[in-house]
């Protein structure tokens, strides 16, 4: 994997004095780059240590979960750059222990904000928009015919939408695209992985974030969609494409649409792909938005309590999502 250097010393101060409800206000400073639906990306340090992006996992109970956890990310990595030949962007774990606490940062080179998929297409032409998901669909192609070439032995699960890819070299100044586009993908933080047909990443881990109250329903009437979907290259199409409706673009939906289905009719991966209908997309997205929006309010409800009870929270929220 490549390297980034990381300061351990910098981020172990950095929990100590974390304030999570108010990160910027932690003893360390703090910034956030973003927020995805998983994690929160920080910025942390001073002046010289700015080039890193953090991901804070705090949700292991032990040493091992966190040891586990962190061999999963490096054989996900290296899947994705070795045998499936995706450019990942530079990065690694770290795992600190602290009053029987465990926590993972993964630490990332920091991405120019405008390089980022989600913000590029507001300063793209409808024409390069749709360059530049055929880009995204060519990499993602990549991750599903892997996943047929290896079915049942090792598959890998895959969020192949717009946020979550770099355009390499963009220039926010100039805001081309080159003539041949460069992409690095970044979302690596849950390295859902299966060998031999059975999942490697624990579910468990991630129904920790959720409000305790609510993992029972969650467990029930999620957690199998949620392990699934990113195995299906259809599903994960869909996303791709309702996605534009979260970043306020719907106007390049009905564009995004037949480059999908165009791609897709004459790709391997997709043998007897179904086309997308605009229907489809947003009843999805109007589900989707519906859960992500109820999940974060829940979310705060559990944060409330935990206050109330005198009991540390050690998630940090935004304050609402742009849906
Ligand atoms: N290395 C990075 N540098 C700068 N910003 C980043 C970096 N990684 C992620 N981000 C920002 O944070 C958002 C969420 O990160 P991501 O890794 O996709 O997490 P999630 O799994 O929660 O979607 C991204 O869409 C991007 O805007
Ligand atoms: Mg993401």
């Amino acid at each position: 994997m490549p390297e980034v250097k990381i300061n351990a010393q910098l981020l172990r101060e950095f929990e100590k004095g974390l304030n999570p409800r108010f990160p910027e206000r932690s003893q360390v400073p703090a910034r956030v780059l973003d927020y995805g639906e998983i994690s929160t990306v920080l910025e942390i340090g001073v002046e010289s240590e700015k080039g890193l992006a953090y991901k804070r996992l705090p949700m292991f109970r032990n040493e091992e979960e966190a040891r586990s956890y962190q061999a999963l990310y490096d054989e996900y990595v290296n899947v994705l750059q070795n045998r499936i030949g995706l450019r990942v962007v530079p990065g690694d774990t770290i795992r600190l222990a602290d009053r029987g606490r465990f926590v993972v940062y993964i630490v990332q080179e920091k991405l120019p904000r405008e390089a980022i998929g989600h913000r590029a297409i507001h300063c793209l032409s409808p024409a390069e928009v749709t360059r530049l998901v055929l880009a995204v669909l060519r990499e993602t192609g990549k991750v599903f015919d892997f996943n047929q070439q290896h079915k049942g032995e090792l598959e890998i699960g895959f969020d192949g939408q717009i946020s979550n890819w770099v355009i390499v070299g963009f220039d926010p100044a100039a805001p081309r695209l080159s003539e041949e586009i460069r992409l690095m993908y970044f979302d690596t933080s849950t390295p859902l992985l299966r060998k031999n047909g059975e999942e490697q990443l624990d579910p468990e881990l991630f129904l920790r974030s959720a409000p305790s109250f609510l993992v029972w329903i969650i467990r029930l009437l999620f957690l199998q969609d949620v392990m699934t979907r990113y195995y299906d290259f259809r599903q994960v199409m869909v996303d791709l494409v309702a996605n534009f409706y979260k970043e306020q673009r719907p106007d390049l939906i009905p564009g995004v649409v037949d480059t999908v289905n165009e791609f897709c009719a004459a790709g391997m991966q997709a043998s007897g792909f179904k086309p997308i209908t605009m229907e489809e997309v947003r009843a999805y997205y109007r589900e989707d938005a519906w859960i992500w929006r109820t999940y974060l309010a829940f979310r705060k409800i559990d944060r409330s309590l935990h206050r109330l009870l005198g009991r540390e929270y050690p998630y940090i929220l935004p304050e609402k999502i742009q849906r």
